[in-house]
């Protein structure tokens, strides 16, 4: 099936959807992260999506908690998908993990509809707005726009493509290297040629997770990649400061990590 194809085809699941049922909103990873493992959506998927949104009056609402603020080489990852969500929730990038800080950022419709209405939004938590949060987020995006530090994650992302394709192109174990900016991932596969994944049974993310560690690598490994139960990957997500060394650096500690030494039993 081509790309088009596919696309046309989810498109019409979710109009089937839209016409079917009573819905409010659409929820979706821009790029999908720990789940699925950096995968960048399909072209054109977001338009359609948004077009369909649109039309039945659903709201679009995205979920950046992990590819936005950068991660994908723009601020936003959607920008990349030419449309803007209704909604859209950020987190982890926001404060660089200096901070615990999360947002939900709406559009100015949803915000005049609020402010014209009650005026009252009932929510809130204990730290809501807490000011050394939002102190320390402010820093971090003071260093992403002003001090270049955004415009460095397309480039190095470009560069860790290049090094993670020439490392395990030819991996057996490898069956997809994709992501977008410094948000990448390998699908580890039983057989490169079929696809065919490892049995969940042998753990084999949980392997790689050690293995990792053992190496002196931070990495996310997860399972069922496929259906949520079937499948293995391995996401890396590099500081967007990360000097080109430390890409190699990472790629040989991956490739340690991947080997997968010790036999894995039979399935
Ligand atoms: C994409 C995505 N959304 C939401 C969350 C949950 O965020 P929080 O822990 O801030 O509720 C996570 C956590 O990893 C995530 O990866």
């Amino acid at each position: 099936m081509s790309e088009a194809a596919y696309v046309d085809r989810l498109a019409a699941e979710l109009e089937q959807e839209f016409q079917e049922k009573s819905v409010i909103a659409f929820v979706a990873e821009t790029v999908a992260g720990a789940t699925l493992g950096a995968v960048p959506p399909v072209p054109g998927y977001f338009k359609r999506v948004r077009e369909l949104c649109d039309r039945h009056g659903v709201l679009l609402i995205l979920d950046e908690v992990m590819c936005g603020m950068g991660r994908c080489g723009t601020l936003w990852a959607f920008e990349q998908e030419g449309i803007v969500p209704d909604l859209v929730a950020i987190a982890k990038g926001l404060g660089a993990g200096y901070q615990p800080i999360g947002a939900l950022m709406v559009s100015k419709g949803i915000a005049d509809t609020i402010q014209g209405g009650s005026g009252f939004f009932q929510h809130g938590h204990t730290y809501i707005g807490h000011a050394a949060a939002c102190a320390g987020a402010l820093a971090v995006q003071k260093r992403l726009h002003e001090d270049g530090v955004l415009a460095r994650v397309a480039p190095l992302g470009r560069s860790l493509e290049k090094k993670l394709k020439e490392a395990f192109d030819d991996h057996p174990h490898v069956g997809d290297i994709r992501g977008r900016g410094l948000f990448w991932a390998l699908e580890l596969v039983e057989d490169r040629a079929t696809k065919k994944p490892f049995d969940p049974e042998l753990r084999v993310h949980a392997r790689v997770k050690r293995e990792a560690l053992e190496a002196g690598l931070l990495c996310y490994p997860m399972g069922g990649t496929v259906d949520g139960v079937q499948g293995d990957h391995v996401l890396v997500a590099p500081p967007f400061i990360a000097a080109e060394a430390q890409l190699d650096e990472l790629v040989d500690k991956l490739a340690t990590a991947i080997a997968l030494r010790e036999p894995l039993p039979a399935g």
